[in-house]
């Protein structure tokens, strides 16, 4: 069964056609990060009136990649929620638009379950059920995916998300947007034990999470120097941080795998690209003889092909809509 997936949630316009959920048959992607870069992050009208411009032509180099036309397709999966409405709207409306054309069924995707379904093309042997870490520039959550459809919430942030610490943080060490991917790189060479940083609890909830105070202890190590006109180490203070949020990341989940009996761990999102979490959920699960599963670079950002998955997936469940689906800007997993 092919699937057309298409994204356009935040700053990426994007579509694949994914057969059984599996094989990526094409994967197209527009980033407008170069346009975004001069603001210092995504200007929301900017992306929806570059989702419209890109839209059409990313969805027709999608099927002509994949050696396919509409009529070879099964159905239309969309991401609807959660992301900048303007945006959603881009593509729920396109995806609309070529349903009611082709007679084709549409399917709207949760755009945190098909980051989780990213995991599903890199890994075919992978099943739910499994414990997930999604760490996005939106989303910081560990998830129970009991099934490709049902899931259960743990543990998520009371503030700001993984992604989000890490892209404020980097603006504020004068890194450019994207600052997470950025601040990966910066701090490759740098000393984590050189600026110590807290690392933050939220009383009575262990699996939750609170990122605020770790990025305003970044801030103030800057401003603190500024004043004294003492040099900073960005490389270093960059893996201090780096590794302070890892450190939150790798516990809760750990603490909730234990807890629930999960021996099956998987990284979605943004954030599942940084080089120290991976490696370090890497020797975490390993000490204990966990699975670790995370997604190939390609996959972690958004993209069509997470989109086409689990919209595979859902579809076999038959949930379905009809051309009165509306994106949604703030939507819960579940
Ligand atoms: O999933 P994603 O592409 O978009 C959202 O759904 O939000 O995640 C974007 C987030 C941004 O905050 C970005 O800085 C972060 O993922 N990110 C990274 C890395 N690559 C992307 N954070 C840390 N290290 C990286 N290598
Ligand atoms: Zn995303």
């Amino acid at each position: 069964m092919k699937i057309l997936g298409i994204e356009s949630s935040c700053d990426e316009t994007a579509a694949s056609v994914v057969e059984n959920g599996r094989v990526v048959l094409s994967n197209v992607v527009a980033s407008q990060v170069e346009e975004h870069k001069i603001y210092g992050g995504v200007v929301p009208e900017i992306a929806s009136r570059r989702h419209a411009e890109a839209i059409s032509g990313v969805v027709k180099e999608a099927l002509s990649d994949a050696n396919c036309t509409l009529s070879d397709i099964d159905a239309i999966a969309v991401t609807y929620a959660p992301g900048l409405i303007g945006a959603l709207l881009v593509g729920v409306n396109f995806a609309k638009g070529l349903s009611f054309a082709s007679g084709k069924p549409l399917v709207p995707v949760h755009h945190l379950r098909s980051h989780i379904a990213s995991n599903y093309i890199t890994f075919e042997e992978l099943k739910p059920p499994f414990l997930c870490l999604v760490v996005s520039g939106g989303h910081s959550h560990i998830i129970e995916v009991k099934d490709y459809t049902d899931y259960k919430i743990i543990g998520y942030t009371h503030d700001d998300a993984a992604g989000e610490a890490m892209d404020k943080a980097a603006r504020a060490m004068g890194l450019p947007y994207p600052g997470g991917l950025n601040l990966d790189r910066v701090a490759k060479d740098g000393n984590p034990k050189a600026y110590k940083m807290p690392h933050p609890r939220v009383d009575n909830a262990p699996y939750d999470f609170s990122f605020s105070g770790l990025k305003t202890a970044a801030l103030n190590t800057i401003n603190n120097a500024k004043q004294k006109g003492e040099e900073i180490s960005i490389p270093d203070l960059g893996a201090s941080y780096i590794n302070a949020v890892v450190d939150c990341l790798i516990e809760n989940t750990a603490k909730a795998a234990e807890t629930l009996g999960y021996k099956k761990i998987v990284l979605a999102g943004g954030v599942s690209a940084n080089s120290v979490l991976r490696r370090r959920m890497t020797e975490t699960c390993e000490k204990r003889g966990w699975e670790l599963y995370f997604p190939e670079l390609k996959y972690c950002g958004d993209n069509g092909a997470m989109v086409a998955s689990q919209g595979y997936f859902e579809f076999i469940s038959g949930n379905t809509a009809d051309l009165s689906l509306n994106a949604v800007a703030s939507l819960p997993i579940e």
